[in-house]
Parts: structure tokens; sequence; C-alpha cells
């Protein structure tokens, strides 16, 4: 159960921006030795978005956030702090304070975060210690990711994974004397996990290449690789830990599975969604899925498929939802959370 001596932090308004430009999987045939018959059984993905060369991570990410704050009916110069949980940033020196500039949001520190696929949970998990201190009043985490752009198009054991979208969400600690609702609010549970000895089974790195600088004096020069994954590692990987990590964050918020009204898995494999949802022995149709026109979007998928439910009105203000993220680094990580002002 959330701590009586912490503030109530809650899920306000979340928004999902996703390119235009669509890469069906008969497109993919064309590039590499692959179908839709091969791709759609074993991930659930039909097609994915492609940013144009011309767009930018920052232009992604700053349109989920003004989605997420006009739902929240924010303010930018309302927000205290904004995090952007990306491994795909042109900038390695970090890419949030343009959002923030963007967004105009000036009272706002800003700061990237990765943690690959789990970047968007770490994020929300981060943002709630610093308002549950009481050292901010309200956050912005959007989570973007253009994978297209560090794909090798020539591997089809990777190109036809994934799709390139940003989801954000916005968080308010509550106000001091609020009445007592009766039910717990906001965010309930948080587990968080790390395993560096997997980390070979998916990369996104940089080689370094030796060359002479001035004289005997050599240097190492960084060199990106494009990503590489042992899939069916991952995906053995996935089945076990995230059913795992779900028991656990649900036992430490107090929740039972059954009460749960929406499951937002990082959107990897529908086999992955599919085998989570037996193991917990949830009704697969409470597992979001929006991988069949999306694809991996890597850590924005969770958000993504959060905003598509609020769209549609499958997932409303005072709905139970857990959050996965799960993926390289290793890394995983769940949330519980009650959505909205209910
Ligand atoms: N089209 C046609 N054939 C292909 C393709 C393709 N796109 N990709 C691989 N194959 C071939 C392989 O070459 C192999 O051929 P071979 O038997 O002649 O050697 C055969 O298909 C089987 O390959 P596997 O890799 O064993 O296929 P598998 O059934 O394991 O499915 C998949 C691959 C879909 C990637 C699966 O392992 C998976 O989903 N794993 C989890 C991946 C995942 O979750 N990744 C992301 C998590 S973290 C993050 O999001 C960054």
């Amino acid at each position: 159960m959330p701590s009586d001596s912490f503030p109530t932090v809650r899920l306000v308004g979340v928004g999902a921006a996703l390119p235009d430009p669509c890469l069906h999987n008969d497109d993919l045939s064309q590039l590499v030795e692959t179908s839709d018959e091969w791709i759609w059984p074993r991930t659930g993905i039909r097609e994915r978005r492609i940013l144009p060369p011309q767009l930018s991570l920052v232009d992604l990410a700053t349109q989920a956030a003004r989605q997420a704050l006009a739902q929240a009916q924010v303010h930018p110069q309302e927000l205290d702090l904004i995090l952007l949980a990306t491994s795909t940033s042109a900038d390695r020196f970090g890419s949030a304070p343009q959002v923030q500039a963007a967004l105009g949001a000036t009272q706002a520190v800003a700061f990237d975060l990765t943690a690959a696929c789990t970047g968007f949970v770490f994020a929300v998990a981060t943002a709630t210690q610093f308002l549950q201190t009481g050292l901010y009043r309200r956050a912005l985490v959007v989570a973007a990711d253009v994978l297209s752009r560090t794909v090798d198009w020539t591997d089809r054991t990777t190109c036809v994974l994934f799709g390139d979208g940003a989801g954000a969400v916005v968080l308010e600690r509550e106000a001091a004397g609020l009445s007592p609702l009766d039910k717990p609010q906001g965010i309930l549970g948080i587990e968080l996990r790390s395993d560096g000895s997997g980390s070979e089974l998916l990369t996104l790195s940089m080689e370094t290449e030796a060359r002479p600088l001035v004289g005997s004096l050599r240097v190492g020069q960084y060199r990106c690789r494009p990503i590489t994954m042992n899939g069916r590692e991952v995906y053995k990987f996935a089945v076990q830990a995230v059913p795992e990590i779900i028991e656990k964050s649900l036992f430490r918020a107090g929740i039972p599975a059954e009460a749960v009204q929406g499951y937002f898995v990082h959107q990897a494999n529908q086999r992955i969604l599919d085998a989570v949802a037996k193991r917990l022995g949830v009704d697969p149709a409470r597992m979001a899925s929006v991988l069949e026109h999306y694809g991996n979007t890597s850590g924005a998928s969770v958000p993504i498929a959060l905003a598509d439910w609020v769209e549609k009105g499958r997932f409303g203000p005072g709905d139970l939802g857990v959050m996965v993220g799960f993926g390289a680094g290793l890394t995983w990580g769940a949330i519980v959370f009650r959505w909205g002002k209910s």
C-alpha cells in the first residue's frame, strides 16, 4: 500500500504522436526477404510509422507533450519538471531542454533519461519521487524514439519489428487540503529491475575505433552500430520477467489482478502479450494492444497504448491500470496506478 506519509501523485493527462508515413509488411518484402505471412503471425505487426527525415525526435516528443498537457488542462508554464525518455536522441548531450523550449515551459527543469523500452516506466517512477518529496508539483514525462534511424534496413531479424512514435503523460501532486477520498488514488505501486548480465541480448551501441592522434598517442573514436537483438532469448526473458513484476507490483499496491481494468505492457510482440495474460490468468481483452498499426515503438509504446485506450473510452477516470516496460539493459519495471482525477 502507498505510505500515508507521501502525498498522492496522479496521472492526469496522456497524449501520443505518430508520424503519418506508414510502412506495411508488404513494403518490407521489397527491402528484405520477408513477408506479411512471416511477420504477422509471429509478431502481431502489420505496419509501422516512419518519421520523415525533415522532422526530428524533438518535434515528435513536443507534439505528444502538447496533447497530454491539453488533456490535463495544464499550461506549460505550470510545469516544474520535464523528463524525456529516449534512446535515439540526435544530440547525446540530451534533448529534453529542446522540448522544454518548444513548449515554452520556462519554469521547468528538463533532462533525458535512457532505459530503452523501459525508459518511460523508469521516468514516471523518477518523476513520482520528485513530486512525492514535495520538491515539485507538476511533471511531464515524454517517451519518444525514432528507431527507424538506427535499424539496419538490410537485417530482416530487426527491421520488421520497430516503428517511430512518442507518448507523454502529465503527473500532478495533489494540492494540500484536498478532502480524503475513499479509495487510494494515483501512483499506487512501483517495482523496477535491472540485470546488466543480459546487456548483450539487445544493443544500440557505439564501436570504438582506435586511431593514432599525435606522436605515439592513440585515441578511441565512436562509430554508431545498428540495433542488434537475440530475439529468442529476449522472448524467454520477457515471458518470465513481465508476469513476475506485475504480480510483485500489484502485491505492493495491495490490488488484486482481477481489479485491474487495463494492462499497458510494452508493445514488443503480440505473442508476449498473450503469454503474459495467460500466465497471470488475466482476460486478454484487458491487455492493451496497438502493435498491429505501430509495431514496437520502444519506450513510447506504453503511453501510446494508454492514450489509445483513454481516447476510445476503454479506460477512464478511477480505473486501475498497470504500466510495464521491459527491454535492453536488461531493464524492466511496473507501475500500478489509478487513472485521472476520479
Ligand atoms: N522474415 C522471414 N524470416 C525471418 C525473419 C523475417 N523478418 N526474421 C527471421 N527470420 C528467419 C530466421 O532467419 C530463421 O531462419 P532459419 O531457421 O533458416 O535460421 C527463422 O526465421 C526463425 O528465426 P527466429 O529468430 O528463431 O524466429 P522467432 O520465431 O524467434 O521469431 C521474433 C523472431 C519475432 C523476433 C521473436 O524472437 C521475438 O518476438 N522475440 C522477442 C523480441 C522482442 O521482444 N524484442 C524487443 C524487446 S526490447 C525492445 O523493444 C527494444
